[in-house]
């Protein structure tokens, strides 16, 4: 028998249950010095299911304890994403002595006696940090019977206007509702008609403010929305995002003439929400996702569990030509299993000349290229059957590359092979890359998180050098660090 955390493919550092089927991170809250993190969870398989909310904690949001099922199907039927917060006020009631959490989510079932889908928006509630829930006695909450797709509640206290207010995914919209108390929600606006990309079902949203340029007193809002795999696309379920204004009542996009911005160019960044109640002192807005992509997540080559995490990011706005975009980096709490680094400092790369460097299984690469005259440069993490993921910067077209093709299983499914792209200019004549190599994933964060791809890779062994490169041209390492990291489950 496998140990567990131990198995074949199994992430040694981002959150996977110990065993059967995640999909979305939700109700993530922070409270009494803990990080909470729900997920939509099939506790009897690891395809999709049934949904629970799975529940686990952490102190750091790298080293998590999974606890008991949180939610589970009831009369009002199953439990879709959704999120928590902490209702310090009592606006709920359901609180005598202290605050408590509250969970606002999707409850899933079908029209009595038919097979159409119903979706509407239910509230449960912790008095005891989040280890046992009760469900409200007068769910479902909110339900609109014109509206099939309604669902994944994010739910955060606008102080302006001292109102709850949710968003809600509708079909190709979002919804905004805004409340008092949780319990009975007015209709606020919709957002997103014409806007942003329309080529899946519009999920889990998310809005919250964001500082530019690290000023905490200069914030735009931000509004996050998943979209749904069509087998029309290549790249199947992602996300993209939206940088505006929001005056409690209605979100309007400062930019809605653009091109789309997506959060991450790779396949495998699904359904990603924020923290509620982070510490005013913190100030962060940190973000996870699900690591997978509907296209082929019940598929994934792992036997005993299915699914994890992204790793914690940090998300702020930095002001660019182009317009203010998303900046996002792994949460500095990443340094507790940091091993010891290794340095090299400028490496001559040409056509003939790779230079390879030994690395263990988890690792972080943190690389600066200065491009010189290749039109091509980069690197390939390895491993001892020559199977690699290769992420290079095409300097003609301005491009960053992560390439999976030659990366290891790609036989479960025709859609997950791919070459990921992602525009990115120079900066200034160098691109600074930071890669997490996990057991089954490759995240790449570029130009200081600029640009994020976050890709599944399944290799049939692990990975043990890197191997750095440039084309057409010579290119230098001004510097390259190697730190191995460790696992979280080992301790
Ligand atoms: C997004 C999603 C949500 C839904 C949940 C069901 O991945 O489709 O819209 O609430 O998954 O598990």
């Amino acid at each position: 028998m496998t140990v567990q955390y131990k198995e074949n493919h199994r992430p040694q550092f981002h959150f996977s249950p110990k065993e059967k089927w995640m999909n979305d991170p939700n109700g993530m809250v922070f409270f009494n010095e803990e990080y909470h993190l729900f997920y939509q969870y099939h506790p009897h398989g690891t395809t999709w299911g049934p949904m629970h909310w799975g529940h686990a904690v952490s102190k750091d949001m790298i080293h998590w304890e999974e606890l008991p099922i949180a939610l589970y199907p009831d009369e009002h039927g199953a439990i879709f994403s959704g999120s928590a917060v902490v209702d310090w006020n009592n606006t709920t009631g359901f609180f005598e002595d202290a605050p408590g959490l509250v969970a606002i989510f999707t409850h899933a079932d079908n029209y009595p006696g038919t097979e159409l889908p119903r979706q509407r928006q239910s509230l449960a509630y912790s008095k005891d940090d989040g280890r046992t829930w009760v469900t409200y006695e007068g769910n479902p909450v909110l339900s609109d019977v014109d509206i099939t797709d309604y669902r994944d509640p994010k739910v955060f206290w606008h102080e302006e206007t001292n109102k709850w207010v949710m968003v809600l995914a509708t079909g190709q919209t979002v919804t905004i509702y805004t409340s008092t108390n949780l319990r009975e929600w007015e209709f606020a606006s919709v957002f997103g008609m014409n806007e942003g990309s329309h080529d899946g079902v519009w999920e889990c949203p998310d809005l919250f403010q964001l500082p530019i340029d690290g000023e905490q007193e200069n914030k735009k809002w931000v509004m996050l929305v998943s979209i749904g795999d069509n087998p029309k696309f290549k790249e199947g379920s992602r996300t993209q995002y939206f940088v505006g204004d929001f005056d409690g009542t209605t979100f309007l996009n400062e930019h809605s003439e653009e091109a789309v911005l997506w959060l991450d160019y790779g396949r495998d960044n699904y359904a990603g929400v924020s923290w509620s109640d982070i510490p005013r002192e913190d100030g962060r807005r940190i973000y996870i996702g699900w690591m997978s992509n509907w296209r082929y997540a019940n598929q994934l080559p792992t036997e005993e569990w299915r699914s994890a995490m992204t790793l914690p990011r940090e998300l702020s706005l930095t002001s660019t030509a182009a317009g203010l975009r998303i900046v996002q980096s792994p949460v500095a709490e990443i340094n507790s299993i940091r091993g010891e680094a290794e340095s090299f400092k400028d490496l001559a790369l040409d056509e003939n000349k790779p230079i390879s460097y030994k690395i263990s299984e988890l690792t972080e690469i943190e690389v600066e290229f200065e491009k010189e005259t290749a039109e091509l440069f980069g690197l390939s993490v390895m491993n001892s059957k020559e199977e690699k993921t290769t992420i290079s910067y095409d300097a003609v077209k301005e491009l960053l590359i992560v390439d999976r093709t030659a990366a290891g299983d790609n036989s479960f499914s025709e859609s997950f092979a791919a070459i990921q792209e992602a525009p990115l200019n120079m900066d200034g004549e160098t691109i600074n890359l930071q890669i997490f190599v996990d057991a089954s994933s490759i995240e790449v964060f570029a130009n200081s998180g600029r640009i994020a791809v976050t890709s599944l890779v399944f290799p049939h062994e692990k990975a043990n050098k890197v191997n750095l490169f440039s084309k057409e041209g010579t290119a230098n390492v001004r510097q390259l660090t190697l730190t191995p990291l460790k696992s979280i489950w080992s301790m």
